[in-house]
């Protein structure tokens, strides 16, 4: 079996492990799993499309894989998928691949810490300006790769109507938005959770997201999708709503020249 098929067996191995017979808890467990393999899968196409080297390809691969893997023991150990109520779980997850020496028969000691760093780095706030070389390429690789799926779920919630309760449960339905959140976004910064008022500002956080992206094939997957078109239909129709998308789909045109 190549390397990466012994990783895969071993994650699947890992993770059902996990499994308890208790359904709620299990069902947290499936849809981490679900989007790591999901990860894994955008990582190995946007490596291919954006002609990684093979080994960086490989390392791709394998980040996109692990980048969750705090995920199992955080709802282990707490219950929980909310950093804040537990542990940051990039952080997490690269604690358990060192301690655990999770890497060290399939790949180099250099190569696996640039993994490891991506795996840390995936979930915060911007990339580091310390973070180099293959590092570097492997966390904006994760990044994008990580929202791209994001994305996919986050849909397929709002089409069913289900909102997150976790992060919108003291979000008012009232459609407005915040004057920090527009701010925030006019000037291509992330909104900070804590001036989100509505469930409008949070939908306009992910539109948010597209800023972010670091190459040009998650934009263009963006598009092909239709992510944005979707995400714009969600919004209700205000005149800082409508603002935002213009420069949204203008910074999209801008990329993609
Ligand atoms: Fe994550």
């Amino acid at each position: 079996m190549d390397i990466i098929n012994r990783l895969k067996a071993f994650f699947h191995s890992y993770v059902d492990s996990y499994l308890t017979g208790e359904k709620s808890f299990d069902r947290n467990i499936t849809i981490k799993k679900q989007h790591s393999l999901m990860v894994h899968r955008e990582c190995r196409e946007l490596a291919a499309i954006e002609g990684f080297s093979e080994n960086n390809a490989l390392l791709a691969e394998i980040t996109g894989l692990f980048h969750d893997i705090g995920r199992f023991e955080q709802l282990k150990q707490y219950n929980t998928l909310v950093d804040f109520k537990s542990v940051n779980h990039g952080e997490f997850g690269a604690k358990i691949l060192e301690e655990e020496n999770i890497l060290r028969d399939f790949i180099s000691d250099d190569d696996a810490k640039a993994v490891i760093s991506a795996v840390r780095h995936h979930n915060c706030r911007e990339i580091p300006e310390k973070l180099t070389g293959t590092a570097r390429l492997m966390t904006q690789t994760v990044r994008d790769c990580d929202k791209l799926d994001i994305y996919r779920v986050v849909m397929e919630f709002y089409r069913e109507g289900n909102y997150d309760t976790t992060i919108l449960l003291n979000l008012s339905e009232e459609e407005k938005v915040s004057s920090g959140v527009y701010e925030a976004i006019r000037n291509r910064c992330n909104p900070h959770m804590k001036d989100m008022q509505t469930i409008t500002d949070f939908k306009l956080s992910k539109l948010c997201w597209f800023y972010d992206l670091n190459f040009n094939h998650s934009l263009r997957e963006i598009r092909e999708r239709g992510i944005d078109k979707r995400l714009f239909g969600l919004l209700p129709e205000l005149p800082e709503v409508e603002r935002i998308c213009k420069d949204v789909n203008e910074y999209i045109d801008s990329r993609l020249v």
